[in-house]
């Protein structure tokens, strides 16, 4: 078999990039560890960017985005048990889109279906090899035959415990990381929103988000301790230690249900560099992780692939490899501003540690910043809806 680009990995990055090159003319076949059923189950954030929303306007998979999204101008902080609203588009004029990560996926895997294109489910002990010479190609075992897919390029959309960064020689490639001590417990439930916008809540008691993913669909998260165990936390439990966070207007429109999924994500910072070697690419969560405070995991997904896309057109379209060299230092420099941005607001919001009264009063003086500064509410905002690319 043989194709132009291999892309290693079947989530928001491998299949909006697969749809990205399918428009160029390039020719690409996708290579999945898991099934569409695995994949469509996992829960994850849902705001997008504008930018995200363009990218799926111009791979023409926007139309239910534009049906269903909620659009949003702001979010809400509450602290110091009091609400405060961040109108985003008051001051950078844009909004975002709020659409569950799952039903993107599900656009895009239509979409790819659709088109023809070719993605190989279940493929085992995938492994890119070559990838530093002329004939790069990737082999994994499918009904327990060994295939090979030979290839120009391959894009490593794996994911960050995919075998893409890992096949990387260690003196080729620096990592960065860090750990938060704590995680997200998070309650998917069919209830209604409990405010018009997001509200983000810095407590005594650790951090709390009320999201949603549509006017009947509701996800909410508590920050808890990384011994935490799911099991010990009944809907009962969750509901009650929600309310305790909450502002007393949102404590009062709280609607509470039977949960329909709960489970405990630790946070990460991590950033691998550069996010090329050779004929491999890396993008998405094979190359960075966010912590979900900020919403960026998908939206900077989103502007790898834009890039890698954009060099892999230039590279076939008028033969140049100057885009395809410059990729990793140009998606680099914007996952560095949203690895910044996602570490500031995780460490404006979380209760840090105990006793730790010093970081706590720095919190509160930077909240209350935030809300009497029109520079500072711009800077949260123009970060929010997501910087140019
Ligand atoms: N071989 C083939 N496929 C693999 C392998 C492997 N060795 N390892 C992982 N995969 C697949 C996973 O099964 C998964 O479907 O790669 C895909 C990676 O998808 P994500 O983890 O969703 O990563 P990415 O597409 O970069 O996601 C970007 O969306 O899912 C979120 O948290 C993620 O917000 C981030 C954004
Ligand atoms: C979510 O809806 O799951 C969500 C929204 C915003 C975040 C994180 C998660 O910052």
């Amino acid at each position: 078999m043989r194709t132009q680009v291999v892309i290693i990995g079947s989530g928001p990055a491998g299949l909006l990039l697969g749809q990205l090159l399918h428009q160029h003319g390039i020719d690409n076949i996708i290579v999945e560890r898991q099934d569409r059923d695995y994949i469509l189950g996992r829960i994850r954030a849902g705001v997008l960017e504008g930018g995200t929303v363009q990218l799926l306007e111009q791979v023409g998979v926007a139309q239910r985005l534009h049906r269903e999204a909620l659009i949003h101008s702001g979010i809400y902080l509450t602290f110091a048990g009091q609400r405060h609203a961040i109108d985003f588009k008051a001051v950078t004029g844009r909004t975002v889109a709020v659409y569950g990560q799952t039903e993107v996926t599900q656009d895009l895997m239509d979409a790819r279906a659709a088109a023809g294109l070719q993605t190989i489910y279940h493929a085992k002990d995938v492994r890119p090899n070559g990838i530093n010479g002329a004939h790069p190609n990737v082999s994994f075992v499918q009904d327990g035959r060994e295939v090979t897919i030979d290839c120009d390029f391959i894009a490593g959309c794996d994911g960050f415990h995919g075998v893409s960064r890992q096949c990387i020689p260690e003196n080729a490639i620096r990592t960065f990381e860090r750990v938060y001590p704590f995680g997200w417990l998070g309650l998917l439930s069919d209830t209604p929103p409990v405010a018009d916008e997001l509200i983000y809540t810095r407590h005594e008691r650790g951090f709390a988000l009320c999201s949603m993913r549509s006017m009947t669909r509701s996800r909410y998260y508590l920050q808890c301790s990384l011994d935490e165990r799911v099991e010990d936390w009944s809907d009962a439990r969750f509901w009650d230690e929600l309310k305790c966070r909450l502002d007393p207007e949102a404590r009062d429109s709280l609607v509470t249900g039977p949960s329909l999924e709960k489970s405990i994500a630790p946070l990460r910072s991590f950033v691998a560099e550069p996010m090329r070697f050779g004929k491999l690419f890396l993008a998405g969560d094979a190359a960075h992780i966010v912590p979900p405070t900020g919403a960026k995991g998908l939206n900077l997904a989103a502007s790898d692939v834009h890039y890698l896309s954009q060099a892999l057109r230039e590279y076939y379209a008028e033969k140049s490899s100057a885009s395809l060299d410059g990729y990793s230092q140009k998606a680099l420099a914007r996952v560095w501003k949203a690895e910044r941005f996602s570490w500031w607001m995780t460490s404006l919001l979380h209760r840090m540690s105990e006793n730790d009264g010093f970081t706590e009063r720095l919190q509160l003086a930077e909240l209350d910043y935030l809300m009497s500064s029109q520079a500072a509410t711009c800077a949260l905002g123009e970060n929010y809806v997501g910087l140019p690319f």
